[in-house]
């Protein structure tokens, strides 16, 4: 499928040229890459094929990726399969539990790391290789702005452990575990012993959060391969997967399967049902979100919302249900929730291995099992997510409805406030402060300036004296994010941010605020006049050690919850609209 261009230089179907002459003229500049390359033992034969790169993010910080040396070997082996040569090259890993100020603040930066290195290099097709919460997103925006052909490749979760006869996994049962030794419901020696249990493998958490959230949408967006978003990290079926990947990958480059006829309006609607039917993170939403923007389309979260009515929660996985990502792979899979959502999606939408996904689901064969419920019968009867707006977030919020308290989505409640995070550990726990289990705890200025990079944060503690009387959930409220596998009724992304001046930054102690979660309701009850008085005092915090480097660049991009998060200079000059479109 390549031609010959007038130069000599061998181009695929895009325009692209192939392997290493990719670039530059093919007199001296090719003699001088080939001769630096060939240092490591390379044969002309091998540098005359299709190149296919692997972004390598295995580090020593991050065990979410701790398989990646396997999976190179078997994405190689695919490409080799295939006729092509696989060179694997570093970017930045960013792994959930060591990235500070979050994880967040680095996925953009991880993007342009990943756009430019594509670009940079001499390669016809790329792998990437991701698995952790932000990895998979900042490589998908990376991967959709330079727009040659790409198939991401999930490392897949982690295996579940046990604890006492109790099947555990990261990182629901870390919450519950520490919720139980806060209430002194178990004592020390037992939550040092958990600890060791509760990741029992590497890979990434075994439970519906963030990291599987986002293997399920890339499946969902045809960017991943059918049926590679759940094999757990340390099995064949991932190394296989692995391997056809590579395979995968060389044969986009030989067709010009470029990510912008996969990323299609299509592909993401498909993807956002996909979020709200899993009962997916919602982080998963600005992620989207973020993707989509740098393909041209901004999300309409009301049309969203709409979306989200008609679209059951199907998988029992935590923390919405029982079962973990192994249990779902044994119950076939992504593959098996589309099949059941398939009168819901566009069919016609490509896929990496050129196919519509309708015709990839034609192949998925219909048994019996326990994890992936039907339509008629599901888990939670509307999606996982629901978009609220009002007079304390005029440009939105959202909240995990299928991980909520029932009782708790229709309240109204007094406010307890805390101005930031360092505010919250001071008094939260503080036995005089004065807080009843129908309060309403709020969290200020952990958005995506205020704290920053919008850490998830924004599961606040019940606090100690509460949980020790048995109080498990109370309507929780910030601008900050939460992990996929953390529970509670929970209002999140408020938009606009504190740290820009939004409503919340004007809320009190003692103030009234109503969630309504069928009105898709937040206000605060506060009179215009006394509002008024509050903003003409109100003084912004400033942000810290912004003055230099990566840190001023994030404080001067930055967009809203709204725009994914994403830096503004990253976004397309022109936006092409507004999705879903339907229903
Ligand atoms: Fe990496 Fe959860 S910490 S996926
Ligand atoms: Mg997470």
């Amino acid at each position: 499928m390549v031609d010959k261009k007038t130069d000599g230089a061998v181009v695929t179907p895009t325009g692209l040229r192939k392997g290493l002459t990719n670039y530059g003229d093919t007199g001296f500049s090719l003699f001088l890459r080939k001769a630096f390359i060939k240092g490591a033992g390379y044969t002309d034969d091998a540098l005359d094929r299709t190149i296919v790169g692997i972004i390598n993010t295995g580090s020593g910080f991050n065990p979410c990726h701790g398989n990646a040396p396997q999976l190179i070997e078997a994405v190689k082996r695919g490409v080799m399969l295939a006729g092509g040569l696989a060179i694997d090259f570093p970017t930045i890993s960013i792994g959930e539990s060591f990235s500070s100020p979050t994880s967040m603040y680095l996925r953009n930066l991880m993007s342009m790391d990943t756009e430019e290195m594509i670009c940079a290099q001499p390669m016809d097709a790329v792998v990437l290789i991701g698995g952790c919460d932000k990895t998979v997103p900042a490589q998908l925006m990376g991967a959709a702005s330079a727009n040659i052909p790409t198939v991401q490749l999930i490392t897949g979760s982690m295996l579940t452990g046990g604890h006492r006869g109790v099947r555990v996994g990261a990182c629901t049962d870390c919450r519950r575990y520490w919720g139980q030794y806060r209430g002194q419901e178990i004592d020390e020696a037992e939550i040092v012993e958990v600890n060791s249990r509760l990741v029992a493998s590497v890979g990434t958490c075994s439970v519906m959060g963030t990291a599987s959230t986002m293997a399920c949408i890339g499946e969902a967006l045809g960017i991943v391969l059918p049926g590679g978003a759940t094999p757990p990290a340390v099995t064949s079926d991932r190394m296989r997967i692995a391997e056809l990947t590579g395979k995968q990958a060389v044969e986009m480059a030989r067709t010009g399967l470029t990510p912008d006829k996969i990323l299609t309006p299509k592909a993401f609607e498909n993807a956002l049902r996909v979020l709200l039917a899993i009962g997916g993170s919602t982080n998963g939403i600005v992620h989207l979100t973020a993707i989509a923007g740098r393909m041209g389309y901004d999300v309409d979260l009301e049309a969203f919302d709409r979306m989200s009515r008609d679209t059951p929660v199907l998988v029992d996985l935590k923390p919405s249900g029982q079962h973990y990502m192994e249990d779902l792979h044994r119950a076939g899979g992504l593959q098996t929730v589309l099949r059941e959502l398939r009168p819901l999606l566009h069919l016609d939408a490509l896929t990496v291995t050129g196919r519509t996904l309708g015709e990839e689901l034609d192949d998925v064969p219909a048994f019996t099992q326990e994890v992936v419920r039907s339509v008629n019968d599901p888990i939670y009867p509307v999606g996982g997510i629901a978009f609220l707006r009002g007079s304390l977030a005029p440009e939105g919020a959202i909240i995990k409805q299928s991980a909520a308290d029932a009782t708790l989505m229709e309240h109204e409640g007094r406010a307890v406030v805390f101005e930031n995070s360092e505010d919250l550990a001071l008094r939260l726990d503080d036995p005089d402060l004065d807080v009843n289990a129908d309060d309403i705890l709020v969290l200020k200025n952990i958005g995506p300036i205020g704290a920053p990079g919008m850490p998830e944060a924004g599961y606040l503690p019940i606090p100690k004296k509460l949980a020790r009387a048995g109080v498990k959930d109370m309507v929780r409220i910030s601008d900050g994010r939460m992990s996929g596998t953390a529970a509670g009724t929970i209002v999140l992304h408020v938009t606009p941010e504190a740290a820009l001046g939004g409503p919340l930054a004007l809320v009190q102690s003692g103030d009234k605020i109503r969630l309504s979660v069928s009105q898709r309701s937040i206000d605060l009850l506060v009179a215009d006049e006394e509002l008024k008085r509050r903003r003409a005092a109100l003084v912004l915090p400033t942000p810290q050690n912004a003055e230099r480097g990566y840190r001023k660049l994030f404080f001067e991009q930055i967009t809203q919850a709204d725009k994914g998060c994403d830096f503004k200079f990253l976004r397309p000059p022109t936006m092409h609209g507004r999705i879903p479109t339907t229903p």
